[in-house]
């Protein structure tokens, strides 16, 4: 049963309605929906699998990066018809355009009959019920800036990987990004309870966690238990079989942490995602990331030094305001210098509330996409011919479930490479050896060695 302060009047809200809920962005998003699909059938809905069978919509949005609002409004148009058939649709946006926007967006688009913000999860049984039975729109997105973080996952079919929120919000206040304005005050859940949640997932056949938050290493909870002390509490004190976190920040990424990922090297995966942005300290002073490019690369030798199969993917902004060739080059030969065999890139988006929105020196959108366009085409060179080294290596992978491809079985390494091979559905939940046939930047394929 859900922990949190909310007590529902109704538990029957839903009288076995359809819920359907589009979901975008990042994996936060994914939690939230999973925990909102949970939370309503509790209340009486069924989950269904398309907007036309549903009588309740929920769009769990994003707004990290441009046209965040304007995909909300098209995707709640296509309803358009579904509303004029069924009467009882009520259709709610949640997530961070939701908490952004608020009543702007039923201002903007009357088919909408309730908002949500990203700290009213918990309390979404009580609008709902509201909507069905209120003729008025309705609006809540308070933070609950008081209140403490005390979740339970709440996740119908967790699979054998699966994620666990140890921590929300964001106080570090980079200047491109939105978060700490659309999830609030960073705040941290006691690891007792993080630990319970995790045995309670091991009984229902979790072998891999990934413990999730907007900065995964500013975790403290009241206790004083810092992130590498959470970390180690659940290697030694779950079972289980897989430990892998994320997002971290190069600036909060120390020496303790290291060593416990080593120490821990049978559960704590060898995996590192960690974000750069820029590889120009000009522009990292102004994106307020506190390092500098040096600092970032000094951070990844200590972290290759503590962990010498580590692999590392990071996240980088280009056409930040101010960003000139020069710097962008810095960019492009950081990527080189770090050898990524996995990049996620973006054009800077200027984003509400933000203090770089207001920078004068924005950069033209051509020049953001030839830019961005150029960082693949230059990372794609390099990224080939690294992984071709995995060719013929036994890779020991976690099987997670059946693939598209009929025979198939797919699962991920130590490192967090995915692997596509011939193998019986009986085989989920285990970890085999595999011997990789073929690498591309995004995919492996390979065989089971018996
Ligand atoms: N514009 C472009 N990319 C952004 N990100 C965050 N905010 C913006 C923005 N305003 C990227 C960062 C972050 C990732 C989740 O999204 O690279 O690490
Ligand atoms: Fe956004 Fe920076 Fe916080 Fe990450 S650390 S969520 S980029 S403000």
């Amino acid at each position: 049963m859900a922990e949190n302060s909310y007590t529902y009047s109704n538990q029957d809200v839903g009288q076995g309605r359809g819920v359907y809920i589009s979901t975008y962005g990042c994996q936060m998003n994914v939690n939230d929906s999973d925990r909102m699909y949970a939370l309503l059938e509790m209340q009486n809905f069924t989950p269904v699998q398309t907007p036309e069978e549903a009588s309740l919509i929920l769009v769990n949005s994003c707004s990290i990066r441009e046209k965040a609002v304007h995909k909300v409004y098209s995707e709640v148009g296509t309803f358009r018809k579904l509303k004029e058939k069924n009467p009882d649709l009520k259709i709610g946006v949640g997530g961070c355009v939701g908490q952004q926007e608020k009543d702007n967006l039923i201002k903007n688009q009357p088919m909408i009959d309730f908002v949500f913000g990203t700290d009213q999860i918990d309390n979404l049984p009580n609008l709902v019920a509201e909507a069905y039975t209120q003729k008025g729109k309705i609006v809540s997105a308070k933070f609950e800036h008081r209140a403490p973080y005390h979740v339970e996952t709440l996740v119908k079919n967790p699979g054998v990987a699966t994620f666990v929120n140890i921590a929300k919000g964001c106080d570090n206040f980079c200047t491109f990004c939105v978060v700490p304005y659309t999830r609030g005050r960073e705040k941290s859940r006691p690891h007792q309870h993080i630990l319970t949640d995790i045995r309670h997932l091991i009984k229902r056949g979790v072998k891999e966690v990934t413990l999730l938050g907007q900065n995964v290493n500013s975790y403290n909870d009241e206790h004083g238990t810092d992130f590498a002390d959470l970390m180690a509490k659940v290697a030694l004190e779950t079972d289980i079989e897989r430990i892998r976190f994320t997002t971290s920040h190069p600036k909060d990424f120390n020496q303790k942490l290291a060593d416990t990922m080593a120490r821990h090297n049978d559960k704590i995966m060898e995996y590192v995602h960690l974000p750069f942005q820029s590889g120009s300290t000009r522009i990292l002073e102004r994106m307020n990331r506190n390092y500098t490019r040096e600092q970032y690369l000094e951070k990844i030798e200590m972290l290759k030094r503590s962990i010498p199969n580590l692999v590392l993917s990071t996240d980088i902004i280009v056409g930040f305001p101010g960003e000139t060739e020069e710097d962008f080059m810095d960019t492009v030969n950081l990527v080189k210098e770090a050898r990524f065999e996995t990049i996620f890139a973006f054009k800077y988006s200027p984003r509400p509330f933000t203090k770089a929105a207001k920078f004068e020196d924005q950069v033209d959108e051509d020049v953001k996409t030839e830019r961005l366009n150029r960082l693949f085409d230059e990372h794609d060179k390099m990224a080939f011919e690294l992984v071709k080294a995995y060719e013929g290596q036994v890779m020991k992978i976690l099987v997670e479930k059946t693939d598209r491809e009929f025979g198939k079985v797919q699962g991920r390494s130590t490192s967090n490479k995915l692997v596509h091979f011939m193998g019986s559905p009986d085989l989920i939940g285990k970890t085999v050896d595999v011997k990789i046939t073929k690498a591309f930047p995004a995919v492996f394929r390979g065989e089971l060695v018996q």
